[in-house]
C-alpha cells in the first residue's frame, strides 16, 4: 500500500493521517479477542493503572501471541512507514493500551520522539507511531488528542513525570501546550481527535504532540499502538528493558494482505513469559552513533 501525493502533503502538514475502517470487523475481532488472555497475566509486561487492576497498557504482545505478531506484519501497516521512510523498518514498541471503562486514567501532553531520544538514545525522529483501534473511539471514551502541525517545532522541552499516573512519561508543560495549540488554530482546530470505528488506523510523527483524557465512560478504548523506527536509526542504549524498548533490529518482512484471518505461521518467542534477557537493561551500553 502506497500512500498518495496528498497524503504525503497532508503528513507533512499536520503530522498525522488517519485511515477510518482500515481493518475489517472480521480482522479486528481476532485481535480483539486475543487481548482478555494477554491482559490477564500477572507479568511485567502489564502495567496497571494507578490504584487500580486494570491494565493501562500491554508490552510485546507480538512476541506472545500470534494474532498479534501477524498484524506487526500486516502489509496494510507496514508499508504506508516504509513508503513514507524509503527505508525498512523495525519494531521499536508494540502496546495494547487498555483505557478501560470508568478506569482508564489519562496521558499527559507528550511526544514519542521525546522518550525515546531521551531513554533510548534514538538518534533522529525516522520512527512512525501507530494507533490502531480495538474498540470504537468516540468522544466520550478519552480519544487521542493530537495538536496539528506540532511535530514541524522538532523536540520540545518535557520533564519527566514519575507521580501522575502508574506510567513514566516526558511531558509537556501547560505554557507550551497553550502556545502550540494557539499556533495550530486555537478553539478552531487547534486540538483535533480522529474518531471511528474499530479496525480504524492512524499514522503519526513521532515528534507530535498528543495525549489523551481519563475514560469515565461505561465503554473500554483499547487500542493498539506500533512504533516502527527505519532500521538505520535504531536506538543506541539500553537503558529500558527489551520488552518495552526492542533490541532486535531485523527489518519487518510482511505477510500477505489476508494475515488477520489466515494463520500464517509467525514465530512468538515470549508466548510462555518473559525471558531473564527482556527484563534486563544495561543503561552504561552506548553504541557509538556513526556519522
Ligand atoms: C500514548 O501516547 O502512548 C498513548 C495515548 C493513549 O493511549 O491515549
Ligand atoms: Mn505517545
Amino acid at each position: 500500500m502506497k500512500l498518495t501525493p496528498e497524503q504525503r502533503a497532508q503528513f507533512e502538514r499536520d503530522g498525522y493521517l488517519f485511515f477510518p475502517g482500515h481493518f475489517s470487523p472480521e480482522e479486528t475481532k481476532v485481535l480483539t479477542e486475543a487481548v482478555p488472555d494477554l491482559y490477564s497475566k500477572r507479568a511485567a509486561f502489564n502495567v496497571r493503572e494507578k490504584g487500580s487492576d486494570a491494565v493501562r497498557t500491554n508490552f510485546a504482545a507480538h512476541l506472545i501471541s500470534e494474532p498479534f505478531a501477524r498484524l506487526a506484519r500486516h502489509p496494510r501497516m507496514v508499508e504506508p512507514v516504509m513508503d513514507l521512510f524509503d527505508e525498512a523498518v523495525y519494531m521499536h514498541q508494540f502496546k495494547i493500551n487498555g483505557k478501560m471503562a470508568f478506569e482508564g486514567d489519562v496521558w499527559q501532553w507528550h511526544q514519542d520522539y521525546g522518550t525515546w531520544l531521551n531513554d533510548d538514545l534514538m538518534p533522529t525522529e525516522r520512527a512512525m507511531n501507530v494507533a490502531i483501534f480495538l474498540d470504537e473511539v468516540t468522544e466520550h471514551n478519552g480519544p487521542l488528542m493530537f495538536i496539528p502541525g506540532s511535530h514541524r517545532k522538532g523536540v520540545v522541552d518535557a520533564k519527566h513525570d514519575l507521580t501522575t499516573t502508574s506510567y513514566p512519561l516526558w511531558t509537556v508543560d501547560n505554557d507550551l501546550i497553550r502556545q502550540l495549540v494557539d499556533r495550530a488554530g486555537g478553539k478552531q482546530g487547534g486540538i483535533v481527535s480522529p474518531k471511528g470505528p474499530a479496525g480504524s488506523m492512524i499514522l503519526f510523527h513521532s515528534c507530535l504532540v498528543h495525549a489523551s483524557g481519563s475514560n469515565l465512560s461505561p465503554f473500554n478504548r483499547v487500542a493498539v499502538y506500533l512504533s516502527l523506527c527505519a532500521v538505520s536509526n535504531h536506538i543506541r542504549r539500553h537503558q529500558r528493558p527489551e520488552y518495552i524498548a526492542h533490541r532486535d533490529f531485523t527489518p519487518i518482512e510482511v505477510l500477505p494482505d489476508d494475515c488477520l484471518l489466515t494463520p500464517y505461521p509467525v514465530e512468538v518467542p515470549w508466548k510462555d513469559g518473559l525471558p531473564e534477557s527482556a527484563l534486563r537493561t544495561s543503561p552504561d551500553l552506548i553504541e557509538t552513533v556513526e556519522a
